[in-house]
């Protein structure tokens, strides 16, 4: 009872309604939530602070700024969510707040595209180098089969494009990067496009802030040759794995681009497939299938694995079980 009436109390008052309210729509940096509400910042910095004890929100940091989002576990969330669904998407505060919102989302877009811009030169020249991106694409989504996906993972997820891929087949999507200007773009996108099921975290590819058994897919696109230890990122992902869970890598196949070491950070000149299948396997995942994508310089490679022990019976992918 005392656990339901502390939440009660954190929800029942007008500011900290129209703040769940507002975190609907995804994530807010605190100084966002202070432009919107149109209050002072200690004066929102306790509203928010109870509601994160009550457990209806999440506090998290991404370098110097403080994030918040609504909580997506627990009695605190269940609650939450009831009472939302009680407020009325028409009240005139709340379509006040939105706009304000809106206005300040623009703001966060224009800087996400002025980082964009910055660097589209730099990510158009790898491209060019390989199959068009739409061909990996096609086939990501054909190798992860058509069973419908809960919890999707993206490792490394840049603008948010694989959340935006998967969007329409998952339940929840979370985008883990280190950037976080890469983060910025990636909100912007999310929410230009209204997926408001996916979320992004600053977090790292070696501890990934989900429970162990928790993630239907992960998804390492266009990540792996970042990492300096790739076999210990694999076996990051295979402890997040539910158990039918399965893990998609599209990676580079061995090349001699020493360009993309030098100027672009490539840790790794592309991978042997047999290679990342020996680390997935030490991992406890068992390979379902291999695919390769040439067309220019370099060659793709797609890898889609599932966790080991638990037969896929679910999944209606036929060309599932290709050659490695
Ligand atoms: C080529 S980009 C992103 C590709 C993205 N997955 C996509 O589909 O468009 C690689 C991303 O990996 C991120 N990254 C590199 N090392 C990382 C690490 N250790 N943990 C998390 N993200 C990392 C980079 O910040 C960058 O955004």
């Amino acid at each position: 009872m005392d656990a339901v009436l502390t939440i009660l109390r954190a929800a029942g008052e007008l500011t900290r309604l129209r703040i769940l309210a507002l975190l609907r729509r995804g994530a807010l940096a605190v100084n966002e939530i202070v432009d919107v509400l149109g209050q002072s910042q200690p004066r929102v910095s306790r509203h928010l602070k109870l509601l994160c004890d009550a457990g209806l929100l999440d506090r998290f940091r991404e370098g110097t700024l403080i994030f918040y989002r609504l909580s997506d576990t627990g009695l605190g969330q269940q609650l939450r969510d009831s009472i939302l669904s009680f407020m009325d998407e028409a009240d005139p505060q709340i379509l006040a707040d939105r706009d304000a919102l809106k206005a300040i989302r623009h703001a966060r877009v224009a800087r996400s595209q002025a980082y964009f811009r910055a660097n589209a030169e730099k990510w158009d020249e790898i491209r060019s180098l390989y199959v068009p991106e739409a061909e990996v694409e096609a086939a990501l989504l054909d190798l992860a089969g058509s069973r419908a996906i809960g919890h999707l993972l993206d490792v490394g997820t840049g603008t948010g494009r694989m959340l935006q891929l998967f969007a329409d087949r998952s339940h929840t999507g979370l985008g883990i990067d280190l950037s976080r200007e890469m983060l910025a773009v990636a909100r912007g996108e999310l929410s230009r496009l209204s997926l408001d099921h996916c979320q992004v975290r600053q977090a790292d590819m070696y501890g990934l802030p989900v429970d162990d058994g928790s993630q239907d897919l992960v998804v390492f696109h266009q990540v792996l040759h970042f990492a300096e230890h790739p076999e210990d990122a694999l076996r990051e992902a295979a402890r997040v794995l539910a158990p039918a869970g399965r893990l998609l890598i599209a990676d580079f196949a061995p090349h001699d681009e020493e360009m993309l070491r030098e100027q672009h950070a490539h840790r790794r000149l592309g991978f042997d497939t047999d290679e990342v299948i020996r680390w997935a396997a030490e991992a406890g995942l068992k390979s379902r299938a291999v695919r390769h994508l040439d067309g220019g310089r370099l060659r793709v490679t797609l890898w889609r694995f599932d966790k080991a022990g638990m037969p896929d019976m679910r999944g209606a992918d036929s060309k599932v079980g290709e050659a490695a």
